[in-house]
């Protein structure tokens, strides 16, 4: 199958209820790892990359190792990138073969936000490429985007529709108290606006900051509307990780195609967790 647009997938999780995982990934063998948790588990599956990775490999790069992987698969699997805000950027990745992108102008006021969304909105839409954009401000660590904790914003329920109705957006991220990076104490979630915000707003909604949720509040944000849940930092500790441990226990190691597999293995096993709490298993 060829990488389809994330669109139908998640529209497909908000009308059956459940959550896809979006896992960002940076090196051959971690996409390969979510790509393997998919089929293994039958889960739709978005691969997403940050335009850090996107300048570290270059977005041809990046499709085409997903284009083989979809290919390959019997899952479908939509490539995405992951907060942009440059239009340019936006327009490269969609040309080398991404099938769904974020815009985030979230740090803009709202008009601004609405003005560059239907902008990005109008030239994806044409080659059916899905547009994500982002409502308030997340807060915590993204490659190189720092929001202050002091400056994370919820997202008004109210602003959200009349977001989607000027943008004609696809996606919406609002910003409902998760974080990016790993939480110091338990995340604080404004349930309640989740519910609120899945009223007024028709389109798949994303939850982001996915790392070190605990999984009851992974679950109820789901029931309450959440579609997408974007995963980055966890996974990259847990392949990190194995791959010290492999150093430590044999320092002379030198071999990648040796220190990779227990990497893999493990990423492999995270994403598949986060698959099982987002309710995606045999959804695919
Ligand atoms: P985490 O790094 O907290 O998992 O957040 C990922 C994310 O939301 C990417 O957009």
């Amino acid at each position: 199958m060829a990488l389809v647009s994330s669109t139908p997938l998640l529209q497909a999780a908000k009308e059956g209820g459940y959550c896809i995982g979006a896992f960002n990934v940076h090196t051959l063998e971690m996409l390969q790892a979510v790509v393997e948790a998919a089929e293994e588990t039958r889960s739709p599956l978005i691969i997403q990359s940050t335009v850090g990775t996107v300048k570290h490999l270059g977005p041809d790069y990046i499709a085409a190792a997903a284009t083989v992987a979809a290919n390959r698969s019997s899952v479908p699997i939509a490539l995405h990138l992951d907060h942009c805000s440059d239009f340019g950027t936006i327009m490269q990745c969609i040309r080398a073969g991404y099938t769904s992108v974020m815009i985030d102008a979230s740090h803009d006021p709202f008009e601004k936000n609405v003005e560059q969304t239907r902008k990005v909105v109008e030239a994806a839409s044409a080659v059916g490429v899905n547009v994500e954009a982002e409502l308030g401000r997340v807060g915590g660590v993204e490659d190189d985007i720092v929001v202050d904790e002091r400056d994370a914003l919820l997202a008004d329920p109210d602003e959200c529709a009349k977001f989607v109705e000027l943008t004609g957006v696809h996606t919406l991220a609002p910003a409902i108290g998760t974080a990016h990076g790993i939480y110091k104490g338990d995340p604080n979630i404004d349930f309640d606006r989740i519910g609120r915000i899945a009223a007024k707003v028709s389109v798949p909604l994303v939850l982001h900051g996915g790392s070190g949720i605990p999984e009851d509040q992974v679950r109820r944000a789901v029931s309450l509307g959440m579609s997408k849940m974007n995963v980055a930092t966890e996974l990259r500790i847990v392949f990190s990780d194995a791959i010290k441990e492999v150093f430590a226990k044999n320092p002379e190691e030198n071999d990648p195609r040796k220190y990779m597999v227990p990497a893999k293995q493990a990423l492999k096993a995270a994403a598949i967790e986060k698959m099982r709490l987002c309710g995606s298993i045999g959804k695919a």
